[in-house]
């Protein structure tokens, strides 16, 4: 059979196409890619995969869709979105050539118009979401911190340029829940946020790549607990507890003699990230006034996020909904969250 006929049955009728959220709990040597950063005319630079259902057997598996090589043509962006499949994957092993090639299409995009596209916003949030992964896995976190704060620079002036950026934004957010796709929500809507307010391009910057690292600790948490459908028993509950401060640690030994390139608000985000207003959260269960000023709002944009995705074991809440449960929520001693930026969220969130 030759290749584009192995296609074709590929996206016919009989082969039946899967994904689910979580899927990159366990050891899957595949990383889903969202098929809309991908190049149109152009060679890829790596194999691509479809994952579908075995056949009369539990479980999928993943087949060769496209070679290293070969071009992305837009019938298959086309047919595949027929198909209602909006990702393919690659190999893990093949993370380096996936962010090299991510980085040619967006910077032939900068080059192609001044302005912000739909394409340029996508092709940016992912070829960063994919860094920021590549950057938890090495020992050192300075070189990826300086592309983080650079890639930010961008951002903040498309949005500075182009208001409608933010809408635009709030389409390429990602909707299924990993730690990567959570940290970079929290990076976009932060600097959308703190823009909103008019805090200044350096200090949206810097929350950015604070958001970006906040829950480095969660990579030392065994992944059965990170995933796991249902209720966490109250011994998995002290484990995730502890990411706060183990991330304060990496971030400190990962960061070293560079220390300077990271914002001087991210150690200490990622330590208060859990706090609540009234005192009641974690670690240190510190009272507001004892919190760095960005905390309460790292906080409320923590558990937005958290809400509004879909995880193994619940859909996602509807924005409006998930605001009136961070709303209501309460604490021994008074609200979760601060109630001034809760108001300036919803205020953000419902303005046109
Ligand atoms: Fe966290
Ligand atoms: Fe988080």
């Amino acid at each position: 059979m030759d290749e584009g006929s192995f296609r074709e049955k590929l996206l016919s009728a009989q082969v039946k196409t899967v994904y689910s959220s979580g899927e990159e709990a366990g050891p899957s040597p595949y990383t889903p890619l969202s098929i809309s950063v991908l190049f149109p005319g152009e060679k890829i630079t790596f194999d691509l995969y479809l994952k579908v259902a075995k056949k009369e057997r539990r479980g999928f598996e993943f087949l060769p869709f496209l070679q290293e090589g070969e071009a992305w043509d837009r019938q298959w962006l086309e047919r595949l979105t027929f198909k209602g499949i909006d990702r393919l994957y690659f190999r893990k092993n093949d993370l380096e050539h996936l962010i090299a090639y991510l980085n040619n299409y967006l910077q032939i995009l900068k080059h192609q118009s001044k302005k912000v596209s739909p394409a340029l916003l996508a092709v940016f949030s992912e070829h960063l979401n994919f860094s920021v992964r590549r950057a938890l896995q090495l020992p050192r976190l300075g070189p990826a911190v300086k592309e983080a704060k650079s890639h930010i620079e961008n951002l903040i002036g498309w949005v500075q340029h182009d208001p409608g950026a933010i809408k635009m934004m709030w389409k390429i957010l990602y909707h299924d829940y990993n730690l990567y796709n959570h940290s970079l929500n929290l990076c976009l809507m932060g600097v959308a946020f703190l823009l909103n307010l008019k805090y200044s391009a350096t200090e949206c910057r810097d929350l950015g790549v604070s958001a970006l690292f906040h829950d480095i600790g969660m990579t030392r948490i065994p992944q059965e607990i990170v995933f796991k459908e249902g209720p966490l028993t109250p011994a998995e509950q002290a484990e995730i507890r502890t990411h706060p401060e183990l991330g304060h640690q990496i971030l400190k030994r990962k960061v070293g003699n560079s220390l300077s390139s990271l914002p001087k608000e991210a150690l200490r985000l990622t330590l208060e990230h859990h706090e609540n207003a009234d005192g009641s959260g974690y670690p240190r269960g510190l009272p507001l006034n004892r919190q760095h000023p960005w905390t309460p709002i790292m906080r409320l944009l923590d558990s937005y996020d958290s809400l509004t995705v879909n995880r193994p074991y619940r859909g996602a809440f509807k924005p409006f909904n998930s605001l009136k449960i961070l709303k209501d929520s309460h604490g021994p001693r008074g609200p979760i969250y601060d109630s001034q930026i809760m108001k300036n969220f919803i205020t953000f969130l419902t303005a046109d």
